[in-house]
């Protein structure tokens, strides 16, 4: 029987199972099962590539009879094009180790169409469990090592894992079992706690979940499994987030002295013990505070949200290709199903501009947002038409911007603006 991922699956997962227990989900009824193994195996070695150019490493860790190997090493034993498949990359490796284990933490950089999907499956989940202060990033395991080699261990993050080839199982214990029994701490050797845990299997088309205090341990017979996973982080409270938004306003309002690390004084406190009167660099930060007027805060807490919903709540956004700016002579759209999110500001006349975490603020006339509207509804659109009035050439700018950080494509160029 197969799981059907719909608003139904996610309202009970947010309110029985998010943060509270492990499961497996056999047979999910999801775009996610589209990233199979042909496509994990062509993102790897898109990725190995870019890594085998730089030559570093990037995402990737290579561990030998669990023992993490140096970056030489590990780069000359990634995945190449001709092994033409995972179990063809499989082949080649099992002849050399009986033990190999091979991680890759950066693999949605060189994928638009699967960031598309993984991002589709965030946001469902995003809107019944809320959308987490940090990020959900994807890693992939592969290999037919027998036991996670850094032993049973905590992420911190919920983990959904979905098997690409072969049958994965993942033997889990609660948090506060481990806390009685702290030999379990990155254990390898474990027989006398199996009891106590909970194991989940899946295979290809199957997922499995794990709240994010849960420990755990992926065990194999030695055959091969390929499975990403994909990991929310909720380890970063709210007042950590506002409290950073705070800490740039007082860097942009105080200068220097926001940065001080001493504070000048005349008397900590007088003969009673009593402190009368503040040192002055307190007083000035009374000042700056006191600016925070309704409308500041308000422009100062949008840029924060904006800065963090343009990431789609994922680590990794895909490369922008290094293109020749655009000019108005040229048709636009959207490169990735990502909108360019933007919000009105109540201090100025200006709009908050966000894409893929940066955040930009510009003065708008009707027909840029109107631009703006047009392209995060799917249009493609002629850059000229909408250019108008004084702030023509700041729109460019920014559109120019928005291109550089991979936000616009171009469909085609006019013969104007060919070199
Ligand atoms: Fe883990």
């Amino acid at each position: 029987m197969s799981t059907q991922m719909n608003a139904l699956f996610w309202k009970r997962f947010a309110a029985q199972v998010w943060e509270k227990k492990s499961m497996a989900f056999p047979n999910i009824d999801s775009p996610l099962r589209d990233i199979d193994a042909e496509r994990v195996f062509h993102m790897l070695v898109s990725y190995a590539d870019l890594c085998r150019k730089a030559n570093d490493v990037g995402g990737f860790k290579l561990f030998l009879e669990g023992v993490r190997q140096y970056d030489d090493e590990t780069l000359q034993l990634l995945p190449q094009k001709k092994d033409k498949s995972l179990t063809g990359y499989h082949q080649r490796m099992q002849k050399l180790f009986s033990d190999y284990c091979l991680v890759c933490d950066e693999l949605l950089q060189v994928s638009e169409q699967n960031w598309g999907l993984l991002s589709r499956f965030t946001h469902e989940l995003y809107r019944h469990v809320g959308f987490p202060h940090r990020f959900s990033e994807i890693g992939l395991y592969l290999g037919n090592y027998q036991k996670t080699p850094f032993g049973v261990h905590v992420d911190n993050c919920g983990v959904f894992s979905f098997p690409v080839v072969g049958t994965k199982k993942f033997r889990i214990w609660d948090g506060s079992y481990v806390k009685k029994n702290p030999d379990l701490v990155e254990a390898h050797q474990y027989d006398k706690f199996k009891k106590n845990s909970q194991v989940l299997t899946a295979k290809p088309g199957d997922m499995t979940y794990w709240p994010s205090r849960a420990w755990h341990i992926a065990e194999s017979d030695g055959s091969f499994s390929a499975t990403w996973s994909l990991g929310v982080w909720v380890d970063r409270p709210h007042k950590d987030v506002i409290g950073e938004t705070l800490k740039s306003f007082l860097e942009q309002t105080m200068g220097p002295d926001a940065d001080r690390a001493v504070v000048p004084f005349k008397d900590l406190h007088g003969p009673s013990g009593e402190v009368s009167a503040l040192p002055g660099l307190y007083q000035k930060t009374q000042k700056a505070l006191q600016a925070l007027d309704e409308d500041t805060l308000h422009d100062l807490l949008t840029q924060n949200w904006l800065t963090q919903i343009s990431k789609q709540g994922l680590k990794t956004s895909p490369r922008a290709k290094m293109r020749a700016p655009l000019s108005a002579q040229d048709a636009i759209s959207l490169r990735l199903p990502s909108p360019i999110l933007w919000s009105p500001l109540q201090k100025t006349k200006k709009i908050c501009v966000a894409f893929a975490g940066e955040t930009y603020f510009h003065e708008a006339s009707a027909s840029f947002l109107k631009l703006l509207k047009h392209l995060n509804e799917g249009q493609t659109c002629l850059v000229a038409k909408y250019l108008k009035g004084p702030g023509k050439s700041a729109d460019l700018r920014l559109l120019q911007t928005l291109q550089s950080r991979g936000a616009l494509e171009i469909r085609s160029r006019s013969a104007k603006s060919l070199p």
